[in-house]
């Protein structure tokens, strides 16, 4: 199904990285089980990430996890629908049921939900009106970027997901990769993509070389969203294979926009004013799990094909996540002196630093 049965929410387009929330909302406590220790689970569940893309989502709920609490995510008639994957008669995940109309179905004794998450009928005792106990926990949805967002304990359901203008720019082609799965912590991802120091050595056969391994002093600065860091270097961005449309001794600019806990845009200055646009989202599945999504704009090259831009970013994610899965410890280290660093670290250190403000532990 695409994802336009579902319209982007309008506040964003507007540039303000805010949303309207379009359908109810709870608020949910930390799980019993759960790899994040308790006060960073308790600030990380305010915030928004994306749980699916909307295209992959119809009306075949579809399970999946957030910060260690198991969702399922659903179309209905006028929009995509996040729940606690829970039926709260017997506890069977609701994933496992099916929707009909406007309604979920749990499938072992068939009770009906809305999309307010209220029971609308038992087939058991059909004379019986369902009270409170039987609702099920539904969550904020918004559609943005072409991903479905949510907020395990959002107050208001006001939906703080940064600005990304450029995503409904007619100057730009909007694309948007299929995730990526990863064995690995968010903020380990999050560092690893604004990491310049490991293109010589881990993207060698997509864009980078090992003879030009030196990263020349770049300047970071905290911003009122997080931490912005221009980095200056002859460092090409062209795939190996279309490394000839380099035009002589260009220098390239890359702007890393970084949005903790878990955002981080990369900007690209190209040759004729041409600029690629990443939003690196790492939504935290658990502390050990990430699933990576990432739209994406680009105002030239524009009717490329989709597959090579998918499979150029494919390859350098694979080289990143076999990186990122093998680090020790799994979690992103936050203390001080924890791990050693260099001048080229100052984005990670920073960004350490701005996570360990947010008073996360891990
Ligand atoms: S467990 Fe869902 S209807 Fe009984
Ligand atoms: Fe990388």
């Amino acid at each position: 199904m695409s994802d336009a049965a579902v319209a982007e929410t309008p506040a964003c387009e507007a540039g303000a990285g805010q949303s309207e929330p379009v359908s109810a909302h709870a608020r949910m406590t930390r799980p019993r089980i759960c790899t994040y220790p308790e006060g960073s689970w308790e600030i990380l569940a305010k915030k928004w990430f994306p749980v699916a893309r909307a295209e992959d989502i119809g009306t075949k709920p579809v399970a999946t996890k957030l910060l260690d609490v198991k969702l399922v995510v659903y179309r209905t008639s006028e929009t995509i629908n996040v729940a606690r994957d829970l039926c709260p008669h017997r506890g069977v995940p609701l994933s496992k049921g099916w929707v009909e109309g406007d309604e979920i179905i749990c499938p072992y004794h068939g009770l009906r939900y809305g999309t307010d998450g209220r029971c609308n009928r038992i087939p058991a005792q059909p004379n019986v009106v369902p009270g409170d106990r039987f609702r099920a926990t539904m969550f904020p949805t918004v559609v943005q970027y072409g991903l479905v967002w949510t907020c395990l304990d959002s107050e208001d359901g006001h939906a703080d997901i940064p600005a990304f203008p450029q995503w409904t720019d007619e100057s730009f082609q909007p694309i948007l990769c299929p995730p990526v799965s990863m064995a690995a912590a968010p903020g380990r991802q999050i560092e690893g993509f604004i990491d310049v120091a490991h293109f010589a050595w881990i993207h060698h056969e997509a864009f980078a070389d090992r003879e030009n391994s030196v990263v020349p002093l770049y300047k970071t600065r905290m911003t009122d969203y997080g931490i912005q860091s221009e980095y200056i270097s002859n460092v090409s961005n062209f795939p190996k294979a279309l490394r000839h449309l380099e035009p002589e001794g260009f220098i390239w600019r890359r702007v890393f926009d970084i949005h903790p806990p878990f955002v981080a845009f990369l900007t690209v200055d190209f040759p004729d004013d041409g600029i690629l646009k990443i939003m690196n989202i790492a939504s935290p599945v658990s502390a050990r799990e990430t699933t990576l999504y990432v739209p994406l704009v680009r105002n030239f090259d524009q009717t490329g094909s989709l597959e090579d831009v998918y499979a150029f970013n494919a390859q350098i994610f694979a080289e990143d996540q076999d990186i990122v899965e093998a680090q020790s410890p799994e979690d992103l280290p936050l203390g001080t002196d924890d791990e050693a660093h260099f001048a080229a670290d100052r984005s990670s250190v920073a960004y350490r630093k701005a996570l360990r403000g947010m008073g996360l532990s891990s």
